[in-house]
């Protein structure tokens, strides 16, 4: 097929990128390389000649008309993606994970399409504090990112039922792996803990959280973009809830840090108290979690411990100005 992904640039759509060209795949990247987004990610497909590289927004209808010709299927990953950037700053996201969203799917109809999967989050359905979360569950999101993405989904499922495009929708836990850009916990926790610097924990640290693997999230992506029903919505969980904490504890443990690190800061705004999927839809597709978290975790540390490279510059750019932001008060 000749897919065309976008947010290819960024963590899951590099690994994404990455895996369908072991498959076989032709490949359009459209990328708007945000702050988030890092052509090293794919640099070591960047000369493949099944590879394209289209550096545009999602929003921009023209150019999403130019990179969709010939395309048999979307797999949108694009979107502003991190919960404390959106309690800082709202009104950004819902340009591209609503609005961006709506304009590549219409082009993407208008170019006949064979299929588009539109990648969201377990986060639309809010907080659950016992039990799973089925994909019939209504929408009950918290944070302007999560209200954002929630807009996506309902978007995508709208050009479904209206004009009988095929589209999926996949709802992914919380992922972790190599190239996570270093604002979210594990990748934040793992580079500050290899600096010796403090681990800012939110609240009490007992939110729970369902740690999938990059790459199962990825092929649980394929396995709805492969055998998914048209108009049908599909959970990508890792069955493998853990604390913030119990997550700290282990990074402290496989850096060889010890537990003064650890310094509680004010909560997040809002915070969602626990996620949890049921995926026997997606396992029904041949689709199961294939990572085990232990093995998972530590080849995440050792893979940031051996690509200082990768996250320095971050650490020393416009990151600085929002770590300062997001914690300079806390
Ligand atoms: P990321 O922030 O690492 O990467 C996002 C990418 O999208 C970047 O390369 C960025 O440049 C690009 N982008 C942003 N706005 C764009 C626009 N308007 N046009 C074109 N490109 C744009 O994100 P991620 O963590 O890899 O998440 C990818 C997708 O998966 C998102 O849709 C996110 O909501 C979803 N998701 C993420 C997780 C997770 O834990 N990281 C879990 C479930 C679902
Ligand atoms: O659940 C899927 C979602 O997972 C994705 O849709 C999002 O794109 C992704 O960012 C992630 O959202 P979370 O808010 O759950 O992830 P984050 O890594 O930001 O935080 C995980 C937990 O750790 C959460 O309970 C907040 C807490 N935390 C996070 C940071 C950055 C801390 O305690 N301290 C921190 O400094």
């Amino acid at each position: 097929m000749k897919l065309l992904v976008t947010g290819g640039c960024g963590f899951i759509g590099s690994t994404f990128v990455r895996m369908a060209l072991a498959r076989g795949h032709e490949v359009v990247n459209v990328d708007k390389l945000t702050y988030a987004g890092n052509p090293a990610n794919v640099a070591e497909v960047a000369d493949d000649p099944k590879y394209h590289f289209v550096h545009a927004d999602i929003a921009d209808a023209p150019a999403m008309a130019d990179a969709l010709t010939g395309v048999d299927a979307v797999v949108n990953m694009a979107a502003e993606s991190h919960v404390d950037r959106s309690i800082l700053d709202p009104a950004a996201f819902p340009m591209t994970d609503v609005v961006g969203t709506a304009v590549i799917l219409d082009q993407s109809r208008r170019a006949g399409v064979g299929r588009f999967v539109q990648v969201s989050t377990d986060e639309v359905y809010g907080s659950i504090p016992v039990g799973l979360f089925r994909e019939t569950d209504p929408l009950n999101p918290s944070s302007p990112y999560s209200a954002s993405k929630a807009g996506g989904d309902l978007q995508a499922l709208a050009w479904h039922h209206t004009y009988g495009m095929d589209v999926v929708v996949t709802r992914g836990s919380n992922t972790y792996g190599p190239r996570q850009y270093p604002e979210k916990l594990i990748p934040l926790f793992v580079t500050n803990a290899l600096d010796g610097e403090q681990l800012p924990v939110y609240g009490d640290g007992q939110q729970i959280r369902d740690w999938i693997h990059v790459e199962d999230h990825c092929s649980g992506v394929f396995a709805a973009l492969e055998h998914g029903i048209a108009g049908e919505v599909y959970n990508v969980g890792g069955g493998n809830e853990r604390t913030n904490l119990e997550i700290t504890e282990r990074i402290l443990e496989y850096t060889n840090r010890d537990a003064s690190l650890i310094r509680y800061v004010e909560d997040r705004l809002g915070h969602d108290r626990r996620y949890a999927l049921a995926t026997e839809k997606l396992s029904l597709l041949g689709w199961s979690a294939a990572v085990d978290f232990g093995t998972g975790l530590t080849d995440t540390v050792t893979w940031y411990r051996d690509n200082r490279a990768w996250w320095e510059p971050i650490k020393s750019g416009e990151y600085r100005a929002y770590y300062d932001e997001q914690y300079g008060q806390r």
